[in-house]
């Protein structure tokens, strides 16, 4: 396992659209893990592979308190959704950044394993908003663009100064 760079907004490269996996081979075992640990590393309950430069169909999530529910999903496809919940959030690809982001309060996931295996989840509260969190993330959305363009801009300075 290793660690994995993550990319901050605005880096063009977090508007990349990550392709199906069709190989679940070592590879991607490999990336699911390095996903996992990096994930971890940085406290965060989400991590999309296109933060970490892959542009593949992989997440992974963990929203329990104590990191013990780690979920993979491999080209992961919401097929239902219902009602609407407002959550505060934050992104990895975004350091320090909270905002408010409206969703979908109840969502049926369906999604392989890293071995290739269908299944299908439903979730709610704060797994369903983290789960199309990460699914924007591959279709190159960050949850900064569900806000005002004027806010927006304002975070994109502040994490433009971050880096230098
Ligand atoms: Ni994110």
């Amino acid at each position: 396992m290793a660690l994995r760079t993550v990319l901050v907004f605005p880096d063009s490269r977090l508007r990349n659209i990550a392709k199906r996996i069709s190989h679940f081979d070592d590879e991607l075992s490999t990336l699911a893990a390095d996903m996992a640990e990096t994930m971890y590393a940085e406290n965060g309950i989400g991590l999309a592979a296109i933060q970490i430069n892959e542009q593949k169909r992989i997440i992974t999530v963990d929203v329990s308190e104590d990191q013990s529910a780690l979920m993979t999903f491999v080209n992961p496809e919401i097929i239902n959704s219902s009602g609407k919940q407002i959550c505060q959030e934050g992104c990895l690809s975004v350091p320090e950044i909270y905002a408010e982001v409206t969703r979908a309060e109840k969502i049926t996931v369906e999604a392989q394993n890293i071995k290739g295996e269908k299944f299908t989840l439903e979730a709610d509260d704060l797994l369903a908003v983290c789960i199309q969190h990460e699914i924007d993330h591959l279709d190159g959305k960050v949850f900064v663009d569900y806000l005002s363009p004027a806010k927006r801009q304002r975070i994109q300075k502040k994490m433009l100064k971050r880096k230098t």
